[in-house]
């Protein structure tokens, strides 16, 4: 069997204001918190022990992810400061105690990856650190690698220009590490692995890449969090429209357990409701993710928003396209949000909101 250290202690900075309520691995992605698509490919590669770095909103994620899930036992290992991407690896270990290869990855990312096809090629190269690659169109935003022939990873560039992109395929945030390379990171600061360990690695010539194809989603910033659960939604459900109980709802849609939606509602398309939610009568979501125990009232009209859970959408209201609202808002009857305005956590909203407002 095989050990994992999952990192989930990030700030989530590019995922505020929802983030300063929620873990950005409790963000719900097409039906589930982000953190159950890491545990499940985990524990379908043979993993059955996972320690999460923790750091930031360390309280809840454990709240809800409990010590176990499908036969995988969970520690946690919890920074005093963020330690970076190496950091929290160094600390973890000490949980997990690996004697042989272990894997170490991002928790935020959503991908198909074959792990076992990976850790053979690990064992046959006899890397220290074998880093997951995926080709994307734009590296810009990523860690971007030259390999040579024998799938040596030779340099390692962070976020260059399109034109000083060495090539295409980026560091995908899954690696698998031998215990020695533990001795190379600095106990207690912040260290970063791509910046400040793999290059030594690289010179040695014992850093190697697995480049694979298939599903990869990095889920970083708002955009790149719709487009996940657009993208895994359209290819889960199922292609004919359905009616009922007076509901019209044009695929694709995703229902949580326990919602309920009332006569004449319209829902989707491209629309994922979360748990315990209510759509009144006549109310309309579409292009919109709305997450757990969200009530969108009578006549109302959501249409391309994010909006977190435990908000209450009074009757009447129209939530136009781009439209973030933060866990436990509260928005009056007969409301307008205009396009791309943002609601901090905890907010009553009695007055209309401009287009592009701030309201914290
Ligand atoms: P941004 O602030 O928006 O960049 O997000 P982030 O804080 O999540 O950073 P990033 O997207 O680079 O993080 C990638 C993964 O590493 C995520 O799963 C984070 O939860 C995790 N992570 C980032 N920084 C730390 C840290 O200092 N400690 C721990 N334990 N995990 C971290």
């Amino acid at each position: 069997m095989m050990k994992a250290i999952v990192l989930s202690g990030g700030f989530a900075t590019r995922l505020r204001p929802i983030s300063y309520a929620l873990p950005k691995l409790l963000f719900p992605v097409a039906g589930k918190p982000m953190i159950y698509w890491t545990l499940d490919l985990l524990q379908e590669s043979g993993v059955d022990q996972v320690v999460l770095a923790v750091n930031y909103l360390a309280d809840s994620l454990r709240a809800v992810v409990g010590q176990k899930y499908k036969g995988i036992r969970i520690n946690y290992s919890l920074e005093d400061e963020p330690l970076g991407t190496g950091g929290p690896i160094k600390l973890a270990a000490r949980m997990l105690k690996p004697k042989e290869t272990f894997i170490a990855m991002n928790g935020d990312i959503i991908t198909d990856i074959d792990l076992n096809k990976m850790i053979r090629n690990h064992k046959r190269s006899k890397a220290v650190v074998t880093d997951a690659l995926h080709e994307v169109r734009d590296p810009s935003r990523f860690g971007v690698v030259k390999l040579d022939p024998a799938g040596r990873i030779q340099r390692f560039v962070e976020k260059p220009t399109l034109r000083e992109a060495p090539s295409r395929l980026v560091n995908a945030g899954i690696y698998l590490i031998e215990p020695t390379m533990l001795n190379m990171i600095p106990s207690g600061r912040k260290v970063s692995l791509e910046r400040e360990i793999f290059p030594i690695l690289a010179k040695r010539g014992r850093l190697f890449g697995f480049p694979f194809k298939g599903q990869w989603f990095d889920i970083g910033n708002l955009a790149d969090y719709r487009k996940a659960n657009f993208a895994l939604l359209r290819g889960h459900a199922p292609k004919r429209d359905l009616q009922r109980r007076g509901t019209r709802f044009k695929q694709p849609v995703f229902l949580g357990e326990q919602t309920k939606t009332e006569t004449a509602a319209t829902v989707g398309p491209n629309a994922l409701v979360g748990r315990n939610c209510v759509i009144r009568r006549g109310a309309h979501v579409v292009d919109s993710i709305l997450f757990d125990r969200v009530t969108i009232g009578e006549r109302s009209i959501v249409s391309g928003a994010i909006i977190a859970s435990s908000v209450l959408v009074g009757k009447n209201v129209r939530i136009e396209p781009g439209t973030i609202i933060s866990p436990n808002v509260k928005i009056s009857d007969g409301i307008r949000i205009g396009k791309d305005a943002i609601i901090h956590p905890y907010k009553e909203i009695t007055a209309n909101v401009r287009p592009r407002a701030n309201v914290m």
